[in-house]
């Protein structure tokens, strides 16, 4: 007699009497696919910087691409990374990670150890196999992505030093990254550096119409283009500003 009682994770062979040979694979398990990407906002204009994004579009076989989209507070650099990066998620068909970095949010700015956590379990690895120290688990990380090519988003950056251990390290993987500083850091590595500024007069006027309705705009465009100028091509002034009229 022989019985078997338990949970099992694995395969399991009970056998009386055997000849020959067994061979043992795995279960096969889809790999995850995280898609992580928060939904953007509608977008205004910015087709210049789309573009300049889109020439980024990082070669199978050459090394992971690094962007990092710089600019003043409320410019718009959230809402242009999460809208080419929901534009181009198939390029990246292994997944698509986001953080919030939050590097200038009124709370602590996140660690990348805890952020790496997150990456990892979205990755496949179970809560248990994620090892305590940072370096060891930028190391896991770089092992996981090493085959896989993924969109890693990360916004709102504080430094160089918080988004290195966060980069991707295969080819054909893409790290877009928001900042208000240049992060200098990592443009010194290779990666390519994209400035955000104002938008222009036309593209101001547009995101007012957007908000208050061109029915209202075509009533008072002289007090659209001077609330336009006010806002200094500001989208986050002008989103203010036309939530109060
Ligand atoms: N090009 C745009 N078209 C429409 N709305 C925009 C545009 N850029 C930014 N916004 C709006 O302005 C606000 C600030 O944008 P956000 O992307 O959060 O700025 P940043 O990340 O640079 O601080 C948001 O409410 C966003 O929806
Ligand atoms: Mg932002």
């Amino acid at each position: 007699m022989n019985d078997f009682t338990g949970d099992v994770t694995g395969p399991v062979i009970q056998v009386g009497e055997f000849k020959g040979v067994v061979n043992l694979a795995a279960a096969g398990r889809e790999p995850l696919r995280p898609r992580q990407l928060p939904a953007p906002a509608t977008l205004v204009n910015r087709t210049d910087t789309l573009a300049e994004l889109d020439r980024l579009r990082p070669d199978p076989d050459g090394p992971g691409v690094t962007a990092v989209l710089s600019g003043p507070p409320g410019i718009g650099k959230t809402t242009v990374a999460l809208h080419w990066a929901h534009r181009r998620h198939g390029d990246f068909p292994d997944g698509q990670l986001y953080a919030d970095l939050r590097g200038h949010a009124p709370v602590e700015p996140a660690l990348p150890a805890d952020v790496l956590g997150g990456f990892l379990r979205a990755l496949g690895v179970p809560f248990d196999r994620i090892p305590v120290e940072l370096g060891e688990r930028a190391a896991l990380y770089r092992s996981m992505s090493a085959d896989r090519r993924v969109l890693v988003v990360l916004d709102d950056a504080l430094s160089a030093a918080q988004v290195t251990p966060l980069l991707p390290a295969s080819p054909g993987s893409l790290a877009l990254v928001t900042s208000r500083w240049r992060l200098t850091g990592l443009l010194a590595r290779g990666a390519r550096g994209i400035r955000i500024g104002p938008l222009g007069a036309d593209a101001a006027l547009r995101l007012l119409d957007l908000v208050v309705g061109g029915e209202r705009l075509g009533r008072e465009p002289d007090h659209a283009r001077r609330l336009a100028e006010l806002c200094a091509g500001s989208p986050l002034a002008l989103t203010v500003a036309a939530a109060r009229l």
